[in-house]
C-alpha cells in the first residue's frame, strides 16, 4: 500500500473493530491456517459493518466468507501456482483484469458457497470462488494473490481498492516526510538535547542524521561502544560516517578489553551471547551517568522501526534487541519518563533507506547487511574439548555444533560435511540427507582444504584474541570479494563463520554461509558461481592457521542463519 502512495499500518488480526474504527480500508491477508482450526487468527466481525471497504486476500477471503455466513471447505490437494483467471460481471476490482489474465494461486482451502448479499466475480479451472463482492457494503474477496509479481495486473487490484473503492489519495511519500520529522523531532525534544547510542547500522544512523538536521551538532550527541568483536574497519567506518555528517558530539567507547576478558573461556554460545549482554547492560549504564544524560535536559534517541514495533511478528531479532535495551535500568527510566525520540517509528526498512538516501548517506551504509549485536562472538565457535570426525555412508558427521530451528523449537545438533567435484552441485544431496538423517540439522560442502579431510579434527578452543583475528581477516576477504564481484548485492546477509575444525599447524577452518531472505525469519542458501568461490577459498587458505573452506547447503528452517 505504502508502494503505492497511500499510508498503510499492519494490525494484529485481533484488533477490536472499535479500533479500526474511520480507516479508509482494511485488507486482510492470506496466511497458512485454515478458517476451521481452533486457533488460526480471526477478525472481529463487526469490522464487515463499521463502513470502512474490506478486501480478503486468499485466508482472507475464506475468513470474511466463514465469518459472514458463507462456507469454506477444505480443499483435497491445494491449488499452487498460476491459474487463469474468468471473472464475470462489471467489477470495480477487477476491471483492469481481462479473461484470461494469469494470477497466482496457493491455497488448500477454498470458499464453496459466498456469504449472502455477496456475487461470484471470478473464478479459475479449479476454483469456483476465485473473486466475490459484495459492492453495495464495498466488501471484497480474491483468493487470488494481487500482492505478487506473477500475478498479472496484481498491483491495478490493489489501486482499484485504495483509490476507487476505499477513495484514498496518492499522499504518502517518505522523502516528503523529511520536514515532517524534524518538525517532530523538535516538537518532542521540546528544548532538550538527544543522546544516541549509535551502531554504525542503517536504522540509529538515519534517526541520529534526522536529529542532527532537526537540532543542530550542538544537542545531538552519539557513543558508539566498540566490543572488540567487530568487524575489520568497524570503529573506523562508524566515525568516518559520523565525521562526514559534521557530528561533533561523537564518541568512541573503546570497551574491547572488558569484553574480551568477560568472555575468557567462555565456550557455550548461550552463555557468551548472557555475557555480552551484561557487558552492553553495564557499560550503557555507565556511559549515561558519566554523561549525565539522565538530567533533565537529556532525551534517549533510538532507531526504532516499525516492524520492531509490531507486536505479533516484526523481525527476528527485535525482542532480542528490546529485552537487551530496556534491560538498562537508566533506559528504562527514560521510557518510563517518555523522553524518547523515535523518528524512524512509522517506517519499514526499505523506506528508512530510502529517508537516508535523501539525507545523502553514503550507499554503502544503506545498503549493509543485517548485522547482529554480540557480533564476530556468535560466528566464532568453540569446543571445550577435541574430538574425531565420524565417517559414515551419507558423508562426514563432524561434532561441531550449530543451532537449527524444527517447528517452533531450537535444535543443537552436530553438522553433516558432504564433498563432490562441484559443491554447488550439491543442494539437492543437502536437502534429501537434512531430510533423513534426524541426528543433524545443517550440511556443509567441503570446498576446499590445506590437508586431506581424514586428517582434520575438532579441536578444543576458545574465543581468544588469535581466533577473533583469524575470523576478522576471513571475514574481511570475503566481504571484499563478494562486493567487488556484486555477490554481496544478491544476498541478504552473508556470514562468516569460524570452526574448530583442522590440525595442530591449522587449528580452525571456514564456513560461507550466504543467505537470502525478507526478514530473517527463512532463509535460503544461495550459490555462487566457481569463479568467485575459488577466489575466495584461495585467499582464505593462505590466512594463517585456516585448514578448511565450507559451504553452508541448509535453508533455515531446518538450519539458522548463524550457526550459534
Ligand atoms: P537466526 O540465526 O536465528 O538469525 O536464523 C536470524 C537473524 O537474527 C540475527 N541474529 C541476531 N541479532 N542478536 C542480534 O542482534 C543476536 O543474538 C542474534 N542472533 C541472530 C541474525 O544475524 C539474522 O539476521
Amino acid at each position: 500500500m505504502r508502494e503505492l502512495g497511500v499510508y498503510a499500518e499492519v494490525r494484529a488480526s485481533d484488533t477490536p473493530a472499535a479500533e479500526l474504527a474511520g480507516r479508509k480500508g482494511l485488507i486482510l491477508s492470506g496466511g497458512p491456517a485454515s478458517v476451521y482450526e481452533e486457533a488460526s487468527p480471526k477478525v472481529d466481525a463487526a469490522i464487515f459493518s463499521s463502513g470502512s471497504a474490506a478486501l480478503g486476500i486468499c485466508y482472507g477471503q475464506q475468513l470474511m466468507a466463514h465469518l459472514l455466513g458463507g462456507s469454506v471447505r477444505p480443499g483435497v490437494k491445494g491449488e499452487y501456482g498460476l491459474a487463469q483467471l474468468e471473472p464475470f460481471g462489471p467489477s470495480a476490482l477487477l476491471r483492469d483484469l481481462p479473461a484470461g489474465s494469469q494470477v497466482w494461486m496457493s491455497h488448500r482451502d477454498l470458499v464453496d458457497s459466498p456469504p449472502p448479499g455477496f456475487r461470484v466475480a471470478a473464478r479459475t479451472q479449479t476454483c469456483a470462488v476465485a473473486a466475490m463482492e459484495d459492492a453495495s457494503r464495498r466488501l471484497y474477496g480474491v483468493q487470488f494473490h494481487p500482492e505478487v509479481v506473477h500475478t498479472h495486473g496484481g498491483m491495478e487490484v490493489l489501486s482499484r481498492f485504495l483509490f476507487d473503492i476505499c477513495g484514498c489519495q496518492r499522499d504518502w511519500n517518505p522523502k516528503h516526510r523529511i520536514p515532517l520529522l524534524e518538525q517532530g523531532i523538535r516538537d518532542v525534544a521540546a528544548g532538550r538535547n538527544v543522546f544516541f547510542f549509535v551502531s554504525g547500522g542503517v536504522d540509529s544512523t538515519v534517526a541520529c542524521t534526522l536529529c542532527l538536521r532537526a537540532l543542530g551538532r550542538e544537542r545531538v550527541r552519539g557513543v558508539y561502544v566498540d566490543t572488540g568483536l567487530m568487524r575489520e574497519g568497524e570503529t573506523g567506518f562508524v566515525r568516518s560516517v559520523f565525521a562526514s555528517l559534521g557530528a561533533t558530539g561523537f564518541a568512541v567507547e573503546d570497551a574491547g578489553a572488558r569484553f574480551l576478558g568477560a568472555l575468557a573461556g567462555a565456550t557455550d554460545p548461550e552463555r557468551k551471547r548472557h555475557i555480552i549482554g551484561e557487558m552492553f547492560v553495564e557499560v550503557q549504564e555507565e556511559i549515561l551517568q558519566r554523561g549525565h544524560y539522565l538530567d533533565a535536559q537529556w532525551v534517549l534517541g533510538q532507531g526504532t522501526i516499525y516492524p520492531d514495533t509490531i507486536e505479533s511478528g516484526g523481525t527476528a531479532n527485535a525482542d532480542l534487541i528490546k529485552t537487551h535495551h530496556n534491560r538498562v535500568a537508566g533506559i528504562q527510566r527514560l521510557i518510563a519518563e517518555n523522553r524518547i525520540v523515535e523518528p524512524l517509528s512509522a517506517f519499514y526498512k526499505d523506506e528508512v533507506r530510502q529517508v537516508g538516501r535523501e539525507l545523502g548517506l553514503p550507499e554503502e551504509l544503506l545498503e549493509r547487511h543485517p548485522f547482529p549485536g554480540p557480533a564476530l562472538a556468535i560466528r566464532c565457535l568453540c569446543s571445550q574439548a577435541g574430538h574425531p570426525v565420524e565417517k559414515t555412508p551419507d558423508g562426514w558427521i563432524v561434532p561441531v555444533h550449530s543451532v537449527g530451528v524444527q517447528g517452533d523449537s531450537r535444535s543443537y545438533r552436530p553438522v553433516l560435511v558432504i564433498e563432490g567435484r562441484d559443491p554447488m552441485a550439491l543442494f539437492e544431496t543437502a536437502t534429501e540427507r537434512i531430510n533423513r538423517l534426524a541426528s543433524i540439522n545443517r550440511v556443509i560442502a567441503l570446498v576446499g582444504a590445506a590437508v586431506g579431510f581424514d586428517r582434520m579434527s575438532v579441536l578444543p578452543s576458545a574465543l581468544s584474541r588469535e581466533r577473533l583475528a583469524r575470523l576478522r581477516r576471513a571475514d574481511a576477504v570475503v566481504r571484499r570479494l563478494s562486493h567487488e564481484s556484486g555477490f554481496d548485492r544478491r544476498v541478504w546477509q552473508f556470514p562468516v563463520v569460524l570452526i574448530p575444525l583442522g590440525t595442530a599447524e591449522r587449528p580452525d577452518s571456514v564456513v560461507l554461509r550466504p543467505v537470502d531472505s525478507v526478514d530473517g525469519m527463512t532463509a535460503q542458501s544461495v550459490p555462487m558461481d566457481s569463479a568467485l568461490l575459488g577466489a575466495i577459498t584461495a585467499e582464505l587458505l593462505e590466512i594463517d592457521g585456516v585448514c578448511g573452506v565450507f559451504y553452508d547447503l541448509t535453508h533455515k528452517p531446518p538450519a539458522t542463519i548463524e550457526w550459534e
